[in-house]
């Protein structure tokens, strides 16, 4: 896909990788609408994303601006670690917004999409939605949700002009890994990474460390699980 002239919508996009999505998106000449809870500004639009009010909001917000692409990346640790009290209101809310928020947001917009000369989803899930890791049950749950679902919707899309993305991030030195140690890549090269998997039509967008990841799991999916298990 070609990225000039487009217009796209960024859920995240004030923070982190949607940022730098969005940054990037701009430099290839793309006009771009951030949302989040604390955007501001031009062509951002505040909104809580973890209810189904807040996601009609947003699509409601967009609905006359023509979008082409759909970055669904607004998303948030879950819990239910060992660690963790039982706070099921967090993981209603974590799962609504890695999850249902960007099924919310489609269901939404898909005519519009349907209706561009040509348009692209992106789901931004993670290496675990591939294999979970002990310490985010919820948000591990959620992300392998949203895969399995991008995957059905790109064959049910295959004969449209919607193309649809997954891409699958590894650690990245954000807000969500603060505190967490050990090598990170920095958010310019993830969405580097991301929007060259956008602009070949790529299926995925296996960033860094998952590509290795992903060869172990095409190898053996007991393995994958049982190094991730323990990250
Ligand atoms: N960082 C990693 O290592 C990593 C790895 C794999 C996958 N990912 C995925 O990549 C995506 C971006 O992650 P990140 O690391 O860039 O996260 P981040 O730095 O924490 O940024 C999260 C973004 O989501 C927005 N957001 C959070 N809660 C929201 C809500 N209720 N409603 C609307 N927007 C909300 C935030 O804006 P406001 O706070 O203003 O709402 C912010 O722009 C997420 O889907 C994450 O799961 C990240």
């Amino acid at each position: 896909m070609q990225i000039t002239g487009k217009t796209a919508l960024v859920t995240g996009g004030n923070d982190g990788i949607g940022l730098e999505i969005a940054r990037q998106l701009k430099a290839k000449g793309a006009r771009v609408i951030i949302a989040g809870r604390r955007a501001a500004g031009d062509d951002a639009i505040a909104v809580d994303l973890s209810t189904a009010d807040g996601c009609k909001t947003l699509a409601d917000a967009v609905a006359d601006k023509s979008i082409d692409i759909l970055i669904n990346n607004a998303g948030m640790s879950g819990n239910f670690g060992p660690e963790d009290p039982v706070d099921l209101a967090l993981t209603d809310k974590a799962i609504f917004l890695n999850f249902n928020a960007p099924l919310h947001l489609i269901g939404h917009m898909l005519d519009g999409l349907k209706a561009r000369p040509e348009a692209c989803i992106v789901n931004v899930t993670s290496g675990l939605a591939i294999a979970p890791r002990a310490g985010g049950p919820v948000y591990c749950a959620s992300k392998a949700a949203l895969r399995s679902f991008t995957q059905a919707l790109r064959f049910n899309l295959k004969d449209s002009k919607v193309h649809v993305v997954e891409a699958l991030p590894p650690v990245v030195e954000t807000q969500m890994t603060a505190g967490r140690e050990g090598s990170k890549m920095s958010p310019a090269e993830c969405a580097r990474q991301i929007i060259a998997a956008i602009e070949g039509n790529k299926a995925e967008a296996n960033v860094g460390m998952v590509k290795i990841l992903q060869l172990v799991h095409s190898i053996s999916p007991a393995l994958a699980r049982s190094i991730m298990i323990r990250f």
